[in-house]
C-alpha cells in the first residue's frame, strides 16, 4: 500500500534517524507542535506576559478536542492528567445505598481503578470485571455485572495493555438501560480511532495529550454531556470552575454552566499550545483516514509477528483493536531498552512489548521493528 501520509513525514524530523512506534506512550515530536511550544516561549520573552493570548490558546485546545470527538466546546474541561479528570468526575457522583455500585474492569489503566477505590470511603462499591484469557472483556460480563444498583460503568475505549477496543455505543446503551452513566478513558484511542460522543451517547470521556494526540504530558481533556455536567458539582474545584473567575469574591461558589465547572486552577498553558497544535493537525488530516491506515499497519504487524512465531497478546480481529499490537515477551523492558539503543522506539508494559504506530509510520518501519525483536530474542 502506498503510504497515504508520506508527505507529512517531513513534519517529524526525528523519523529520519529513529523508528518511532510508541504512540501508546509518547508520539513523535512534530515541527507543528515544536513551533507551538516555541510560540508560547516567544510571547513570554517578547511580551513579558500574554494572559489573553495564552488563555485563548487553552480555549482553542478545548475547541480542537471538542471537534475531534464531535462535542460542543462548552462540554470540555481542561485538567492536568487523566487521573485528575477521573478523580474530579468521581467526586461529583453520589454513592447512595441502592445506587452505589461502580462497574469497572481489570483492563483499565490502574489510575482509574485507584480513583474508584478511593470512593469506597464515600460508600462506593467497586466491582472489577476480570479479563478473559485473551485480555478482553466480553459484552456478556458487562450484562451480568451492570444492574439497577450501578451508578457508573467505567471502561477504557482501547486497552493500554493489548489495544483491545470496545464498542462504546453498545456499552452506553446497556449502561443507560440500567440507569448507569458510562465513563470512558479514551487516552489510548483519541487521535487514532474515530470517537463520536453524540452518536455513542457516552456520558463522560477523558484523554490526555501525550499519546496519539501528538502533544506533551501535563494536560488532559474531559468531556461531560452538557445536561449531566450542569447537574454535577465536583469536590475538586477552583476559581476557573466559577461563573466568573475574576469576580474575586471568596464567599460565593457559583459553578459555571456546562463542563467548564470542572476546570480548576490556572490551566496548563504551555501544554495547551502543544495540544492545540497536535489535535488540529489530526483534525485537518481526519481521524477516519488515520484509523483506516492504522488498521492496515496492524495487519502488517500481525502478519510479520506470525511469520516470526512471536506470541501476539492483541486481538487478531482488526475491528476489535486499536493501533497497538502487543507481543508477549518475558523481559519486555530489557528488550525495549536494547531496541532504543538501536534507534527503534517501542513501549514495554509488564510482559508485553507494544508496537503502536501513528499515521506517520510506514509498513517498512513496522516490519523492521518486528524483525529486530525476533532477531534480538534469538541472539540475546
Ligand atoms: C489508558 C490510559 N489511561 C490513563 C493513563 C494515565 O494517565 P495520566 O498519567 O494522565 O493520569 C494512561 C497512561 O499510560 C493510559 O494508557
Amino acid at each position: 500500500m502506498i503510504h497515504p501520509f508520506k508527505e507529512l513525514r517531513k513534519l517529524f524530523p526525528t523519523l529520519t534517524n529513529t523508528i518511532h512506534l510508541s504512540s501508546c506512550s509518547q508520539s513523535a515530536i512534530s515541527l507543528t507542535v515544536k513551533d507551538a511550544i516555541d510560540s508560547y516561549l516567544q510571547s513570554w520573552t517578547e511580551k513579558g506576559m500574554d494572559w489573553e493570548g495564552w488563555m485563548k490558546e487553552v480555549q482553542n485546545a478545548k475547541n480542537e478536542f471538542a471537534r475531534l470527538i464531535n462535542a460542543d466546546s462548552d462540554e470540555i474541561a481542561v485538567l492536568s492528567s487523566v487521573s485528575d479528570a477521573a478523580s474530579s468526575f468521581a467526586s461529583a457522583l453520589t454513592f447512595s445505598t441502592g445506587r452505589n455500585k461502580v462497574v469497572t474492569t481489570d483492563i483499565d489503566f490502574p489510575c482509574v481503578g485507584h480513583v474508584w477505590l478511593s470512593h469506597e470511603r464515600r460508600n462506593a462499591k467497586v466491582t472489577f470485571l476480570p479479563p478473559e484469557e485473551d485480555s478482553t472483556i466480553q459484552f456478556q460480563s458487562y450484562e451480568r455485572a451492570i444492574d439497577s444498583n450501578t451508578v457508573v460503568t467505567s471502561i477504557p475505549h482501547v486497552s493500554y495493555y493489548n489495544g483491545f477496543k470496545q464498542d462504546l455505543k453498545q456499552l452506553s446503551y446497556l449502561a443507560h438501560s440500567k440507569g448507569s452513566y458510562l465513563f470512558v478513558d479514551a487516552y489510548q484511542s483519541a487521535g487514532s480511532v474515530v470517537i463520536d460522543v453524540k452518536d455513542s451517547d457516552v456520558d463522560a470521556l477523558v484523554a490526555g495529550a501525550q499519546k496519539f494526540l501528538l502533544g506533551i504530558p501535563g494536560i488532559a481533556f474531559m468531556y461531560i454531556k452538557r445536561e449531566l455536567a450542569n447537574s454535577l458539582q465536583s469536590l475538586t474545584t477552583g476559581w476557573f470552575s466559577r461563573q466568573n473567575p475574576f469576580a474575586f469574591t471568596n464567599q460565593i461558589l457559583d459553578y459555571a454552566n456546562g463542563t467548564r465547572r470542572f476546570d480548576t486552577g490556572t490551566p496548563p498553558m504551555i501544554n495547551a499550545f502543544a495540544a492545540r497544535a497536535g489535535i488540529s493537525l489530526l483534525n485537518n488530516i481526519g481521524v477516519e483516514s488515520i484509523e483506516s491506515y492504522l488498521k492496515h499497519l496492524s495487519s502488517i504487524c500481525i502478519e510479520a509477528a506470525q511469520k516470526h512465531q512471536l506470541e501476539i497478546a492483541s486481538p487478531l480481529d482488526l475491528d476489535q483493536k486499536g493501533s497497538n499490537t502487543a507481543l508477549r515477551i518475558k523481559s519486555a523492558s530489557k528488550l525495549e531498552a536494547y531496541l532504543k539503543s538501536q534507534g527503534i522506539i517501542v513501549a514495554a508494559r509488564n510482559d508485553v512489548l507494544r508496537i503502536a504506530p501513528h499515521f506517520y509510520n510506514t509498513e517498512d518501519e513496522v516490519i523492521k521493528a518486528v524483525e529486530a525483536i525476533a532477531h534480538a530474542l534469538i541472539t540475546k
